[in-house]
């Protein structure tokens, strides 16, 4: 083992350590894309795959668990929505199967929540987007923070990964381990988020062209071909519907969209719809819009969700080799750092 690779490994210990993984490398839940394939690979590559639940129904998540399993022995986490209406259930699901991390993604979670995941034996891992709401989350009881930048792909806050790292992870690192997410498509940067404390990465973008992955053919085109500057934010057309963006590469989907909220806000201003409900209508759209790009191919009018590190991705390759070259790019990083 090299000295870069020593020091790699020990930074590591406590997210892998956490994870019950090699490397402390998760693989974003990713809607249509984290499926048994691609989660079941990220874990026999030694990372840590993630099923996302997004709109599945409790017996639809079962089955996903099950043929996750049929594929790896090693540990996997299961990413669920706050606002699914079924997420009581879903929560019960991941504990008959024994799932060991849950993820929680789209906001706070619901009074009750967490109370239930950790009483399946599940560690809990939550999203936080900004330091207040990671304290009230740490004294809430979440066994584990991710904290991501809008670089990132898909539903994005405000603030850069950058920011966020500086000033996150000097305040909270020490209390739970803190994944880094967004932007990130190189070891280098990897060896950097560590060295601030955290215990481990998130990514999306990088895996989404593995060999493994099922996404259409068209979907992973678009990902090869795009540039960082392709993967550009959805803006919010009307003030009073306040969207979440969401980062996708661009196209006429983006002016789907538009029309979209348009419809939205007027059923809202004739009182037709309660903001709520308006709010998931937004949401159903997008994992509709997301399904027609990433299953039916189709990237012209459907989502093509994508973070900004898009343009790292430069071919389609086997999981394990896109975590053997972030890893020795990382361990690479490090042992420069003796000099
Ligand atoms: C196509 C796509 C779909 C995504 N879907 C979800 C999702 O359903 N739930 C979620 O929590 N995050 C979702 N994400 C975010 C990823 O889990 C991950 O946090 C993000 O991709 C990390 O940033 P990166 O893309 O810059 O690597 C999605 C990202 C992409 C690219």
């Amino acid at each position: 083992m090299t000295i870069g690779q020593e020091r790699l490994q020990r930074r590591m210990a406590r997210g892998a350590d956490f994870l019950g993984s090699e490397v402390a490398i998760m693989a974003g839940a990713m809607s249509w894309v984290s499926e048994r394939n691609l989660v079941a690979a990220m874990s026999n590559a030694g990372g840590f795959g993630v099923i996302a639940c997004g709109a599945m129904t409790p017996a639809l998540l079962d089955a996903e668990i099950a043929g996750t399993k049929a594929l790896t022995a090693r540990p996997f986490g299961v990413n669920l929505i706050t606002m699914h209406p079924d997420l009581f259930e879903l929560i019960a699901v991941c504990g008959r199967h024994g799932v060991g991390h849950v993820v929680l993604a789209g906001g706070l979670p619901p009074k009750g929540a967490l109370e239930a995941i950790k009483a399946t034996g599940a560690k809990v891992i939550c999203f936080a987007p900004a330091l207040s709401l990671a304290k009230k989350l740490i004294r809430s009881g979440v066994d584990a923070l991710v904290i991501e930048g809008m670089e990132a792909g898909g539903h994005i806050g405000p603030v850069s990964t950058s920011v966020l790292a500086q000033e996150m992870l000097p305040v909270i690192a020490d209390q739970v381990p803190v994944f880094v997410a967004g932007g990130i498509g190189r070891g280098e940067a990897i060896a950097g988020y560590l060295d601030m404390g955290a215990a481990g990465v998130q990514l999306g973008t990088r895996f989404v062209c593995a060999t493994e992955s099922i996404a259409h053919p068209n979907f992973k085109r678009a990902f090869i071909r795009a540039s960082a500057r392709d993967a550009v934010a959805s803006v919010q057309i009307d003030p009073r519907l306040p969207v979440i963006p969401v980062r996708a590469l661009k196209n006429a989907g983006g002016e789907l969209f538009t029309a979209k909220q348009r419809e939205v806000a007027q059923s809202l201003d004739e009182g037709a719809v309660a903001m709520a409900e308006a709010q998931l209508q937004i949401e159903h759209y997008w994992a509709g819009a997301l399904r027609r790009a990433v299953i039916d191919g189709d990237v012209e009018h459907g989502s093509v969700m994508a973070g900004q590190s898009v343009g790292m991705v430069t071919r389609e390759e086997p999981l394990a080799d896109i975590i053997a070259e972030l890893m020795t790019e990382a361990a690479g990083a490090l042992e420069k750092r003796a000099a």
